[in-house]
């Protein structure tokens, strides 16, 4: 595996509510000592807002994360870029902790390393579009035809090409936050933050900006961290989710892997907020193979099917259109040169869908463990069709 681009390592953030620094460290010393958190917190009048966080933040993906609010998603951001100063534990960048770096080290890296994009936008309103998206260049002594020229194509990239005169004022929240993520990117950073940057707006215009950022993110390959409370924004966007509650992570895994095995319960009443709507049934993304043989049409037949359709396997049907197996081409070449009989060379052992209704979040691990596409039957035997591992994958990235 290749190294994480940056990595938190037994991060604690702990709030001396007295705003005294020297709390923050006693009360971190009581929780090494095993001391129970409600007592520490009592004792030493602190929130614990980041409790043993370690994780990696993989470069070129998408890291969401989630959590009820007051959880410490924007504490934990915020100690990446140094925002907040870690109680204890290490934020790692590319293998060096940025605790160890220079105050000319770290403004370096702040300017030119991570960006954030806020809920709020942050864009300041006595400036054009082409202006604020140019900012940070300014601020780094840039000079202006180069500047506004990196601008222009950050602008283009999100959609705002024409809009570089315009006034912030005269912009919709939606064009307003393409600003900010235009801004964000024109200082060419090897990681975005993203906190609830989408949370504001309303839906239809929250969809097209998600969609627009899986694009920028095909296309530039950045590492982004993004911060969200909706779950189904958590599983379209990240390739990987980690879920905090009460400053702890309660499990980092992909999408997949978090509907298949949910940590606990917390995880769990999480996702079953997925919106239901928007959870599609195994009818919806059934398909009719190209190859279908009939039982008893021989494996000369079901050789020819399958070549016809470029395909390496076909379903076989008796005459009442029942499912009866899968047929390889290599099995049936095997019949064809006599070393299998018909009945050896049917596969009857791939899982076969009942119920049309079931939810596809439902199928995920079969699909994932099965070499073929899964056959899909109503509840009186009928074929309907098969639904294949990527119809699952594209469907929960919906
Ligand atoms: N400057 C601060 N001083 C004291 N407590 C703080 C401070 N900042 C955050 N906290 C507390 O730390 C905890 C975590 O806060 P944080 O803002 O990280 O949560 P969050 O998950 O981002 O929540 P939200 O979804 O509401 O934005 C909360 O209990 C919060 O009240
Ligand atoms: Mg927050």
């Amino acid at each position: 595996m290749t190294e994480p681009i940056m990595r938190v390592e037994h991060l604690y953030k702990i709030f001396s509510l007295q705003n005294t620094r020297s709390k923050e460290k006693e009360a971190y010393e009581a929780l090494q000592k095993d001391t129970p958190l409600e007592e520490v917190s009592k004792h030493y009048q602190v929130m614990v807002a980041l409790n043993d966080i370690t994780l990696n933040i993989e470069e070129g993906k998408v890291l969401v994360i989630i959590g009820l609010s007051g959880s410490g998603k924007s504490t934990l951001v915020r100690c990446l870029n140094l925002l907040h100063i870690p109680t204890a534990g290490k934020v790692l960048y590319k293998g060096t902790n940025i605790l160890d770096y220079s105050p000319s080290q770290m403004q370096e890296f702040r300017r030119t390393k991570v960006a954030m994009v806020f809920q709020n936008f942050g864009l300041m309103s006595h400036r054009n579009v082409l202006q604020n998206a140019a900012y940070g260049l300014e601020v780094r002594g840039v000079e202006r035809g180069q500047r506004e020229k990196q601008a222009a194509a950050m602008l283009e990239m999100v959609g705002l090409k024409g809009w570089e005169n315009k006034s912030i004022r005269s912009l919709s929240g939606g064009m307003k936050q393409r600003v900010g993520i235009a801004r964000a990117l024109t200082n060419n950073p090897d990681i975005l933050i993203m906190d609830e940057a989408f949370s504001a707006l309303d839906p239809l215009v929250r969809n097209d900006l998600q969609l627009e950022l899986l694009r920028i993110q095909e296309k530039m390959q950045k590492t982004i961290v993004f911060i969200t409370h909706d779950i189904n924004e958590a599983f379209k966007l990240g390739d990987t989710v980690a879920i905090l509650r009460d400053g702890k992570l309660i499990q980092m895994a992909s999408p997949e892997e978090m509907l298949a095995k949910p940590a606990d319960e917390y995880v769990k009443r999480f996702i079953n907020t997925v919106d239901t709507t928007k959870v599609l049934t195994v009818r919806s993304i059934t398909e009719v193979p190209g190859a279908l043989v009939r039982e008893g049409s021989g494996a000369a037949l079901a050789v020819k099917v399958m070549g016809v359709n470029g395909v390496s396997s076909a379903y076989v049907l008796d005459e009442h259109m029942h499912y009866k197996g899968i047929v390889t081409l290599d099995s049936a070449l095997a019949v064809l040169n006599g070393a299998k009989s018909y009945d050896e060379a049917l596969i009857t052992t791939v899982p076969c869908i009942k119920n049309p209704e079931t939810l596809i979040t439902d199928i995920v691990k079969i699909s994932a463990n099965t070499g073929f596409p899964l056959p899909v039957v109503d509840k009186d035997g009928l074929f309907l069709g098969i639904v294949t591992k990527a119809a699952v994958l594209t469907s929960l990235q919906k």
